[in-house]
């Protein structure tokens, strides 16, 4: 059944230029963004910037620019980002946007207050920048955020209160029950002892005088709406929540909100309690993936280790890095990226693996037959099986129909992305005994029809590699199915009249 399928990244802080964790996450969301749309899915995919608060604000003053400027200079950072990582969003939204996000806050707002989940209080207490957050006792080491490494600001100032309180129990029931799944289930567990440990009500406003580049509350420009409760609302904002809905009502609820484990709180605890409140149905599924360290350490400006994912992709490829990301870390766990696994893991897979497998088969279909593969008769084909001693008489076509795909497409449905490319490489490495196994290049010398089968099985495997790596390295995906002039996904294969293919991936020393 083809239905409709919203995915999302989390906004990215519009205060520096985009490093390779924001890429990560927009690379994975990318990967079944693109499955999705394979299984002829609508889908709606959206990426964007998060472009108020105070931190924004102080960076662009520490950068002497004016926020504006700077913001929209950082903005476009992310955007280029994509462009070049072939990140397929149907839109980029930013909360500067006043036309298209501005007013999706407001009726949130006025939603939230009609049921009478505002109100107005004092606060005080700490609040992390880095965070931009209000924080407690329990979020401190040695006096400073656990997370950030740094002292708190003490604030104390008037504010208007979100009733999160009220949802305590209703969000632990949700979530005991999945009615939204949070993958992993640790995460998840994560979710449902902070929510135990006592949900307090929380700040939905900063002061206008301390806090200006921000979105004003409705009726009471004195104060500033609180980032994240301008930043969650762009997954609906997007979609003309509060200006025209129709795209609202065909995509809302999000199927798969991307995130990762440091944005967990604000997006498995307020973000369900605001839709609760306001009367909307909730996302489906949180989708939680680890950190990217560098030689093992944090990234950091501090530390200088911060990788910039432009300069990878200019020296190795987009697809280079998709491929690093998707299937040599492992998702809910954090990575590490270092440059020597890089490279060690782009030539043995890419270089080597398929960029090998790739030019060693179009160079045989070229010599011996001048790029013309016809389809063998089913007797021929069943001459040369895929795995002569497990299954006899099985041709790769058949074996990939009914074994390759559904187990692709199992791992792709359950999120198990890396296991899904696993896949992906085990039918590289089979195709490759296959060639060992038929020695094309010595039977040409004897058998010409019986070659033509062997090579046109090898062709019908690459055409469903084709496809299979479409989500995870499309410039490569792409290449391929122009070359073997397989634009369209079929479930049998015909003849190949291929045109020539460029080298994909050039070994690195
Ligand atoms: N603006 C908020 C999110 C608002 S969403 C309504 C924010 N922005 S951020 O720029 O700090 O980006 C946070 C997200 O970027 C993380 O949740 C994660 O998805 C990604 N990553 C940032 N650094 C990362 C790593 N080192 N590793 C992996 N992903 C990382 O928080």
């Amino acid at each position: 059944m083809s239905g409709k399928f919203y995915i999302t990244t989390p906004i990215y802080y519009a205060n520096s230029a985009p490093h390779i964790g924001h890429a990560y996450s927009s690379v994975v969301a990318d990967s079944l963004a693109r499955y999705h749309r394979l299984l002829g899915e609508d889908v709606f995919f959206l990426s964007g910037t998060d472009e108020h608060g105070a931190k924004v604000n102080r960076s662009a003053e520490e950068k002497g620019e004016e926020v504006r400027v700077f913001v929209d200079k950082n903005s476009k950072r992310f955007e280029e980002l994509n462009r070049v990582l072939q990140i397929s969003n149907d839109d980029f939204i930013r909360t500067t946007d006043q036309k298209k996000h501005w007013l999706g806050v407001y009726k949130i707002w006025e939603k939230i207050k009609e049921a009478g989940d505002i109100y107005m209080g004092t606060y005080k207490g700490f609040y992390c920048l880095g965070c931009e957050s209000f924080i407690t006792d329990k979020d401190l080491k040695n006096g400073k955020c656990a997370y950030h490494d740094v002292e708190p600001e003490v604030i104390e100032e008037e504010n208007y209160f979100f009733r999160l309180s009220k949802y305590s129990d209703t969000l632990q029931k949700i979530i005991k029950e999945d009615q939204f799944k949070i993958t992993p289930v640790a995460r998840k567990n994560e979710t449902l002892s902070f929510i135990e440990n006592g949900l307090e009500d929380i700040s939905f406003s900063r002061p206008t005088k301390d806090i200006k580049w921000g979105i004003p509350v409705p009726g009471n420009p004195e104060h500033t709406i609180y980032v994240w409760s301008d930043a969650l609302t762009n997954y609906i904002s997007a979609l003309g929540y509060g200006r025209d809905e129709k795209l609202f009502n065909k995509f809302w609820p999000a199927d798969v909100h991307v995130i990762a484990k440091d944005i967990l709180r604000f997006h498995t605890v307020i973000w369900p309690a605001m839709l609760l409140s306001a009367g909307l149905p909730l996302p489906k599924e949180f989708l939680v993936h680890g950190f990217i360290n560098v030689d093992g350490q944090k990234m950091s400006k501090t530390i200088g280790n911060v990788i910039d994912p432009f300069k990878v992709t200019e020296d190795y490829g987009a697809d280079a890095l998709r491929y690093f990301f998707l299937r040599e870390l492992s998702l809910f766990e954090d990575g590490d990226y270092t440059e020597e696994k890089f490279k060690s893991a782009y030539n043995a897979n890419l270089a080597n693996g398929l960029g090998n497998y790739v030019s060693r088969i179009f160079k045989m279909a070229f010599s011996y037959f001048d790029g013309k593969i016809k389809k063998p008769t089913d007797i021929l084909l069943s001459s040369v099986p895929f795995r002569e001693k497990e299954r006899e008489s099985f041709s790769v076509p058949y074996v990939f129909e009914h074994v390759f795909w559904p187990e692709y497409e199992k791992n792709m449905d359950e999120i198990k992305i890396s296991a899904a490319a696993d896949g992906v490489w085990g039918i590289i490495s089979d195709l490759d005994t296959y060639i060992q196994n038929y020695e094309p290049f010595k039977l040409i010398k004897t058998d010409q029809e019986k070659t033509a089968a062997v090579l046109w099985s090898l062709f019908a495997g690459l055409a469903d590699i084709s496809w299979m790596i479409y989500p995870f390295m499309p410039e490569t995906a792409e290449k391929i199915i122009k070359a073997l002039g397989v634009e369209k996904r079929e479930k049998k294969w015909g003849d190949f009249s291929l045109k020539s293919i460029e080298t994909l991936f050039k070994r690195k020393e």
